[in-house]
């Protein structure tokens, strides 16, 4: 970046160390004048892991937002403040990187973008496949008409056991919105929307079901994501752990399955794209395949994998710089926080949800 940018982080947890901050110490140019999190250690780790880069600790989100040096606010927490700390943030001046999801419904995410758009500030979503390469290319071959018709996306986002935090704030849905849907799903979702391009959406069903932990007392599993956030005995679990549904728009079709656990014993995470002149089948996070229906040739194209982390907050700080929405500011994103909510209410009413 050509001019410095100071920012503040609130959420200093597992995807903020994953992910972000070490993207952080690779852009030039940044401070993070502040790392807050509500459990001050998780801050100071960061400060110690990046003492070149992170300036000060703070547990109040506040104390950053008064401090007028502060540009833009990447919001890192669960799901269940995403809007209170955005909705803060854009009154208080500044521009502001949100995970995914939005939040926990559309209806919120439409007023997050209503006040990004009356502050004059940026708002981005982290949906960041729609920065992963393989990602790109086949939006690229798309668009050059590589698929011929591009009819029909199937997406497999299943495991075997990974229910995350049982009992906490991911399996408790005024808390995170929904399951493996809302936590996995929207990835799955959002990069088809983003390489069929610009698509209305028309009808869709879709069936959740809370089976396999519905008693959390005798959920068996090897290994648990989250487990820090879980809380078996006196927590909540009434959140979709598989899903099924049928998407129609008014360009391809998808279908998709979905589980954050059942019993088929192994992982299953791919995306098909099919057209009558070819075809792709995306490994979730990795590469892709082209089938080619004319030569019936497989081709696998070489290519380096970067950071996709590292390219969406470089493309979020250049847009502050620049001025131009990019293609995870949150306008380009609601279509897909829309597609999830209606797939809830299908599935919560056991019927067809009509958009046309
Ligand atoms: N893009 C991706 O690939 C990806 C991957 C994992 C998680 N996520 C998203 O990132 C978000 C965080 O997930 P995580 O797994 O890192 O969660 P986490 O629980 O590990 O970390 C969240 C942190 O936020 C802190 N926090 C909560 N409220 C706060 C507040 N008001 N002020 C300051 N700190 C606060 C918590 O103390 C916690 O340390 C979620 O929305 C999740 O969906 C995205």
């Amino acid at each position: 970046m050509s001019t410095q940018k100071v920012i503040a982080v609130v959420g200093c947890g597992r995807i903020a160390k994953a992910a972000h901050f070490p993207a952080f110490a690779n852009i030039e140019n940044l401070r993070v004048k502040y790392a807050c999190d509500l459990i001050l250690e998780k801050a100071e780790a960061m400060k110690e892991k990046y003492p070149d880069l992170v300036e000060q600790t703070v547990t109040d989100y506040q104390i950053a937002l008064a401090d007028p040096e502060v540009e833009a606010v990447y919001v890192l927490t669960p799901n269940y403040a995403h809007y209170t700390v955005t909705m803060d943030a854009l009154r208080a001046g500044k521009h502001v990187f949100c995970e995914k999801p939005i939040t926990v419904n559309y209806a919120l995410s439409c007023e997050m973008a209503e006040e990004a758009n009356r502050q004059g500030k940026m708002l981005n979503i982290g949906v960041c496949n729609r920065y992963h390469k393989s990602v790109e290319m086949l939006e690229e071959m798309n668009r050059e008409g590589k698929f011929g018709k591009l009819y029909h996306v199937y997406c497999s986002f299943r495991a075997f056991r990974s229910i995350p935090g049982l009992g906490g704030a991911f399996t408790t849905k005024s808390q995170s919105g929904g399951g493996v849907l809302i936590d996995w799903g929207v990835h799955y979702l959002d990069l088809i929307l983003y390489v069929l391009g610009g698509v209305k959406l028309q009808t869709l069903t879709c069936d959740a079901y809370c089976e396999m932990a519905k008693d959390m007392k005798s959920y068996k599993y090897k290994s648990m994501w989250a487990e820090d956030t879980a809380d078996v005995e006196n927590g909540t679990n009434d959140v979709d752990d598989l899903v099924s549904g049928y998407i129609r728009t008014d360009k391809a079709s998808i279908s998709f399955n979905g589980a954050w656990a059942q019993n088929i014993n192994k992982k299953d995470t791919f995306i098909d794209f099919m057209g009558d002149k070819g075809g792709a089948r995306l490994t979730y996070c990795g590469k892709f395949e082209f089938y080619n229906g004319e030569t019936l040739e497989t081709v696998a194209p070489e290519y380096d994998i970067p950071d996709m982390y590292l390219r969406e907050d470089s493309a979020f700080l250049e847009s502050i710089e620049s001025g131009v929405k990019n293609r995870n500011h949150i306008e380009n994103i609601l279509e897909s926080a829309k597609l999830l909510d209606c797939l809830y209410r299908s599935a919560e009413q056991r019927k067809e949800v009509c958009l046309k």
